[in-house]
């Protein structure tokens, strides 16, 4: 299949975001995005405070064949002349991984063509090469509302886990900091636009997990952390100014600034021993929208000599293109799947790391 072009159909269901989008590669595996179609879930979930599993199944086993048409329409091609059909069989919540790796078995049946199933974190890790043609090994940071780990990628099968999270993602944290501060949801971007006016040395926040050896991250204490700030000037003002707010914020901000930056050096120094002609780290996860946090890696980069790569914002998020994309690098090795294809809730990259203690309570997503 290496030598010839083809077109992929990807579907993606493993959160709240419900999508398909359609591939093109060329003969040398140089690959097009031909339609992408993205249905988000914002709005199903904005009364509870995160995502609701049973409400993301629904919506996406309505939605998905709305998505497929959709990106067929876009991209103005026949169902019939898509060669391969990919789609994201986990991680995730159960009920929505299920939507989509259902109809895409469907679809692969009907029209009699390979089924590949793709790893949701393969999909973001893949990214880079889909945007930019990123060669292998690079290291990734994928840094999301449900996941935060480095890997290190050496082949569209082969990942190696440098570290992680051992319980909240940054944009979890990020979330629960808006909603103790009374700020709109998802929360990164109103934090990040109140740090903008606000003083990060007024608050010490803790630096998580700083002091330990290695790659690992926490971010849980520097929630619990803040949350007695907030109660302490409630207690001594009877509310909190926008000043408070805007310093808190900026203060937060620095915190998870500083872990992030000084554990990418880290995970660098680990990576450059194993592949030290490596050049290249990239992001992706809806963090990486972060301007501040941008900029602390992109410096921590260009200190160690490394081309920073953060992928258009449409792409760092959950969509279908990175699904596609994945499956067609799986699809020119020979690797396809059947329908036997099972949807996993958990499978992570690495097998050969210990799980970590949690990836994130608001649903497996990264
Ligand atoms: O990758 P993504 O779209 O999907 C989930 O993992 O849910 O990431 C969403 C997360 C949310 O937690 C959101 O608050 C966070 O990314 N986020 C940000 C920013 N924009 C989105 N966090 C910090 N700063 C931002 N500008
Ligand atoms: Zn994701």
């Amino acid at each position: 299949m290496a030598d010839r072009e083809f077109l992929v159909l990807g579907l993606e269901s493993s959160c709240d975001d419900t999508a398909a989008s359609v591939v093109h590669f060329d003969a040398l595996g140089q690959a097009t995005i031909k339609s992408s179609v993205v249905m988000g879930q914002n709005n199903l979930h904005a009364d509870f405070g995160g995502v609701v599993p049973e409400i993301a199944a629904r919506a996406h086993a309505e939605r998905i064949d709305i998505c497929v048409e959709r990106a067929m329409h876009d991209a103005a091609i026949p169902l019939s002349s898509v060669d391969a059909i990919a789609v994201t069989s986990g991680p995730g919540l159960i009920g929505g991984v299920l939507s989509a790796v259902m109809c895409a078995k469907g679809l692969a049946k009907g029209l009699g063509k390979p089924l590949i199933g793709v790893n949701h974190l393969a999909g973001h890790a893949l990214t880079p090469r889909l945007t930019d043609g990123v060669a292998f090994p690079y290291l990734m940071l994928l840094v999301s509302g449900g996941h935060c780990q480095f890997l290190s990628v050496q082949s569209p099968t082969e990942f190696t886990r440098l570290g992680g999270t051992i319980d909240d993602a940054p944009g979890e944290a990020f979330d629960k900091v808006a909603r103790l501060l009374g700020l709109e949801q998802p929360g990164g971007p109103h934090v990040e636009r109140w740090a903008k006016s606000g003083d990060a040395k007024r608050f010490r926040f803790p630096r998580p997990l700083l002091d330990r050896d290695g790659c690992d991250m926490s971010f849980s204490g520097l929630k619990t952390a803040l949350l007695r700030t907030r109660d302490q000037l409630v207690a001594d003002q009877g509310g909190l100014y926008d000043t408070d707010i805007a310093d808190i914020c900026a203060g937060f901000q620095a915190a998870v600034g500083d872990v992030l930056a000084e554990k990418l050096s880290r995970a660098l120094h680990v990576f450059l021993a194993a592949h030290p002609t490596g050049r290249t780290v990239a992001v992706a996860g809806g963090v990486a929208a972060n301007e501040y946090l941008r900029g602390r890696l992109m410096s921590v980069c260009a200190d160690h000599g490394m081309t920073f790569l953060a992928p258009p914002l449409a792409l760092c998020t959950d969509n279908a293109a990175m699904i596609a994309f994945a499956g067609g690098e799986l699809f020119r090795m020979g690797q396809t799947d059947d329908q036997r294809l099972s949807a996993r809730p958990r499978w992570p990259l690495d097998n050969s790391q210990p799980a970590l203690l949690g990836s994130g309570k608001k649903g497996a997503k990264a």
